[in-house]
């Protein structure tokens, strides 16, 4: 199966210029026989540019958000918020929703994911949900940790059974514990696979869905490999390492080689 790697760039860089120069820079990512699936997500800012540019190339786009209404005749009225409808029409394939960025600095609930979620599917908008457990969840042990996440997937995903058609392809999950984030300091790649069946096993039962899921949290070109090599592991959610474009060319290269 193929595996899925995300450059989510989060709040860079800081002038489209510099967009621009990072985005070219991956065009030259040899994807043997597109072997992989690489999707990036920059700010919304630069989202079009990014989005028409990568409309002939093997690589995705994603956006870091999204609302849960579209436009609509004398409606509209939410002020600085993107719609689905407005990301398809730029050829956006995939909306990152839940970040735990998000949820912690913009307080962002389970209930408004959940209706972001619904939202971008029924427009036919892929989704990216981000799940995790805090560090003094984690504390408490892989229990802890695991209900802690069937808690969020289950009020994220609420009333999911009722959308028409939630394909394989449609919802991807990514495990991000959110002690992993930025600290350099991964999951053990044991325990993001026991994260990952779990949920796996979770989305079958529940939802009858077989859909894939990412691990993210201080990924880079020197530690992809203990994850990807996973079957289980369908891919990883890229954040530092994705801003350099060598670093991240590196781990899509390690993940080519993998799979030969
Ligand atoms: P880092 O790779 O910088 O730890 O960020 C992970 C992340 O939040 C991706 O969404």
């Amino acid at each position: 199966m193929k595996k899925m790697i995300i450059a989510n760039w989060k709040m860079n860089p800081s002038s489209i210029k510099e967009a621009n120069k990072l985005f070219d820079s991956l065009l030259t990512i040899k994807n043997n026989d597109s072997k992989i699936e690489v999707v990036v997500a920059p700010p919304f800012v630069y989202l079009p540019f990014i989005s028409l540019g990568s409309e002939k190339t093997d690589i995705k786009c994603a956006s870091q958000d999204v609302f849960w209404e579209n436009p609509s005749v004398g409606g509209g009225a939410y002020t600085g918020e993107i719609s689905p409808k407005m990301l398809k029409d730029l050829y956006v394939d995939y909306a990152i929703i839940g970040h735990s960025e998000r949820r912690k600095y913009i307080g962002e609930t389970d209930e408004m994911i959940n209706r972001k979620v619904k939202a971008a599917l029924n427009e036919g908008l892929k989704v990216i949900l981000c799940v995790g457990e805090p560090l003094e969840v984690r504390k408490k042990g892989k229990k802890a940790a695991m209900d802690f996440v069937k808690n969020q997937l289950q009020k994220d995903l609420k009333d999911i059974k009722k959308l028409s058609v939630v394909g394989r392809r449609s919802l991807v999950i990514a495990y991000e514990p959110i002690w992993a984030i930025g600290t350099g300091v991964p999951a053990h790649s044991n325990d993001a696979l026991e994260m990952i069946k779990y949920i796996k096993q979770l989305l079958a039962k529940s939802y009858n869905l077989k859909a894939r899921v990412l691990y993210g949290g201080s990924v880079n070109s020197k530690n992809i490999i203990d994850f990807v090599k996973h079957n289980e592991i369908d891919g990883a959610l890229v954040g530092g390492a994705s801003i350099n474009s060598k670093e991240f060319k590196k781990i899509v290269e390690k993940i080519n080689k993998l799979n030969n």
